[in-house]
């Protein structure tokens, strides 16, 4: 807390909230005790004013394009980190030691494996069902698999389920791959890092060795660090909300993956790289740059614009770079990266883009990338749920532990009809 304080005139009388501090970013105004005081609510759709909670994980600076994760710059930690040390971190305040991550590792590689009933929940869905509507299902169906880590008041089950969780998203993404394409499922293989064991389990089949590249797998890595957290975004925010009612964490990642699916939000890198081919070429830049800005056209550049940036997303800059050597390293010569990097020129220069402040974010590049390594766009999304995992069970273990935490239950301000006498239907 501050001694600063704000003060608010209403017709009632004057009101005065205490402001509270952060270790950095905006002063917060408490207004915990404003409906007491006033018998008023206050209106925020979309929360863009309203700080839902405290956190120690993330910090965004919009305005300066920064991203910390627990004061660590995303720039360093996708050039010299590794994505189980960023989950570490994460999950437990601080880079560990190497005795720390080696253990952390073997943890996590131990509970890679699902339940061997949990395969049959996979044939129950048609064979074009897209993978996140498959991850949906199956992630919440975790909790009937692991019913001993749902005790959430136990730190040592909200621990082990998390481990569970991050363990096997890659199992249970590289499964929804292969029913799509009716290949068999792979087992894991322990010997293998996080992102190459994911990688197998996608791309590998049973009849041969599956031979790991390095530089697809540390463009894996990198892809995962870049979208492990994100502070209080929408998934985020739905994962603490459906948590906050007590509810176990497989149900609130499932949760949090069903948000992720919006085009808005996760879906945005599926979309991205779709509207990249239908824009096909060069020449037709200029006919959708004034499609986004036709007010009477939904159209909207993928990959553009975000809530909270106002400046070059950070994760953007990593991506676009890693997107180039990529396709360098293997050799393709893919024209969506040329349309990509060309529509990012023309729209950075134009007057719309600049004055509202939009700019390339995280899943513009990110599509091209995968699209070189051989995902479908459909699996793009729930490439992202596996990396965003991390950040949803860091944060729902910090919303558990904060003695301040409530059930979330927002107000409204109602504008439908009032009290009025029920009419019996032939009467009406
Ligand atoms: N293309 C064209 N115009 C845009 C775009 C865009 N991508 N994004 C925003 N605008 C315009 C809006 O039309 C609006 O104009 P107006 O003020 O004249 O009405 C203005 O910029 C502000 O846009 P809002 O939708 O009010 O901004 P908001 O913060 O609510 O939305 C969002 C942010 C949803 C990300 C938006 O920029 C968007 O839809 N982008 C495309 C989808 C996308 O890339 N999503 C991924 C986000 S990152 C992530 O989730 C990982």
């Amino acid at each position: 807390m501050t001694d600063k304080t704000a003060s608010l005139k209403t017709t009632s009388g004057d009101f005065t909230y205490p402001l509270l501090n952060g270790s950095v970013g905006p002063d917060v105004v408490d207004i915990r005790k404003f409906y007491g005081d006033t018998g008023m609510f206050t209106y925020d759709p979309g929360f863009t004013s309203t700080a839902s909670c405290q956190s120690a994980i993330t910090y965004i600076d919009g305005d300066q394009g920064i991203l910390l994760h627990r004061g660590f710059p995303i720039d360093q930690l996708a050039e010299k980190s590794n994505f189980m040390e960023v989950a570490y971190l994460l999950l437990h305040g601080d880079l560990p030691k190497q005795k720390e991550l080696d253990e952390f590792s073997y943890t996590i590689t131990r509970h890679t494996m699902v339940h061997e009933q949990l395969a049959t929940f996979y044939r129950g869905f048609r064979r074009d069902a897209h993978p996140m509507a498959i991850m949906c299902g199956v992630v919440g169906a975790l909790s009937a698999f692991y019913h001993d880590s749902t005790d959430i008041t136990d730190p040592q089950q909200r621990l082990i389920a998390s481990h569970r969780l991050i363990a096997k998203m890659p199992t249970l993404a590289a499964m929804a791959f292969k029913y799509s394409v009716g290949q068999p499922f792979l087992y894991p293989q322990n010997g293998l890092s996080y992102t190459g064991n994911f990688l197998r389990l996608t791309f590998g089949v049973p009849a041969e060795p599956y031979e790991i590249n390095p530089i697809v797998e540390k463009a894996m890595e990198r892809i995962f660090i870049l979208h492990a957290d994100h502070e209080q975004n929408a998934s985020t925010s739905t994962v603490r909300l459906a948590g906050s009612s007590g509810a176990n964490p497989f149900a609130c990642i499932a949760a949090g993956i069903a948000c992720l699916w919006g085009p808005a939000h996760g879906g945005a890198n599926e979309a991205a790289l779709n509207m990249l081919r239908e824009i096909g070429t060069v020449k037709r830049i200029p006919e959708y740059i004034a499609r986004a800005k036709d007010k009477n056209d939904p159209f909207r550049l993928m990959g553009f614009g975000h809530r909270v940036y106002k400046n070059y997303d950070p994760r953007a800059k990593v991506m676009q770079a890693t997107a180039q050597a990529v396709l360098k390293e293997l050799n393709i010569s893919d024209p969506v990266l040329d349309v990509a990097q060309e529509l990012e020129q023309i729209a950075l220069h134009d007057e719309y883009f600049i004055e509202k402040k939009l700019y390339p974010n995280v899943d513009f590049y990110s599509g091209v990338i995968l699209n070189a390594i051989g995902f479908p766009t459909e699996m793009f999304t729930v490439l992202f749920a596996i990396a965003r995992t991390v950040g949803w069970v860091a944060q729902w273990n910090e919303m558990i532990s904060d003695p301040e935490q409530k059930i979330g239950r927002p107000r409204q301000l109602y504008v439908g009809a009032t009290q009025r006498d029920y009419v019996p239907v032939k009467e009406r």
